[in-house]
């Protein structure tokens, strides 16, 4: 059967590593999976306030998790932690309580920074989030990237040094997405 995969990408620039990660590394999965990229930069803040009456790009967004078969977060670090931007997202979409659009989905994490340490620490505070929402996340292979020349190829997919570790990489995450989706 095909999956739906909603894709989170921490950063909002438009030279984004993060976004270019992501588009690249849907090409190493099978053809029967959908990647979806979630718009969040029109979110407002989140307000516990409009609980009751969610601001509408928080709705669309809920929807479009709540209707897949899994998410994939693919993040940079800001100042050892998530951005502000997609935590933001997840505040959305993890309310009102006991409405989560996150409960259950199986989850993926990468990242890349221009960092040596490729966003190990905003990965895990993000997998804190993500237990806490009730996520089964893939917990190997990590993949914490640092960019560099040659990680991505002329046509904007995965550089040969790192084809095979993202593959392998892809190749467990889509697995883990078909035992998990329910
Ligand atoms: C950064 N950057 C950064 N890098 C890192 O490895 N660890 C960090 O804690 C931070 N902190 C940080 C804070 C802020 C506010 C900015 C703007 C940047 C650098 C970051 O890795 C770099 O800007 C990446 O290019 C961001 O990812 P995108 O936008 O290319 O996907």
């Amino acid at each position: 059967a095909s999956l739906t995969i909603a894709v989170l990408v921490g950063s909002l620039r438009r030279e984004s590593f993060n976004l270019r990660l992501a588009e690249a590394l849907t090409r190493l999965a099978p053809h029967d999976i959908e990647f979806q990229r979630q718009r969040l930069d029109d979110l407002p803040l989140y307000n516990q306030d409009d609980d009751d009456d969610q601001p509408e790009p928080a709705r669309r967004l809920k929807q479009a998790i709540s209707a897949a078969d899994g998410v994939l977060f693919v993040t940079p670090e800001y100042n050892r932690s998530i951005p502000g931007v997609l935590k933001n997202a997840i505040d959305h979409a993890s309310r009102p309580y006991g409405q989560s659009a996150f409960a259950g989905k199986p989850a993926g994490v990468l990242g890349i920074s221009i960092g040596a340490i490729g966003t190990a620490c905003a990965q895990q505070h993000l997998r804190t989030m993500l237990a806490y929402l009730d996520m089964p996340t893939l917990g190997q292979p990590e993949v914490f990237l640092q960019a560099k020349d040659g990680l991505f190829d002329d046509d904007g997919g995965i550089g040969k040094d790192s084809r095979e570790f993202l593959q392998g990489w892809m190749d467990r995450y889509v697995a883990w997405v078909r035992a998990h989706a329910s």
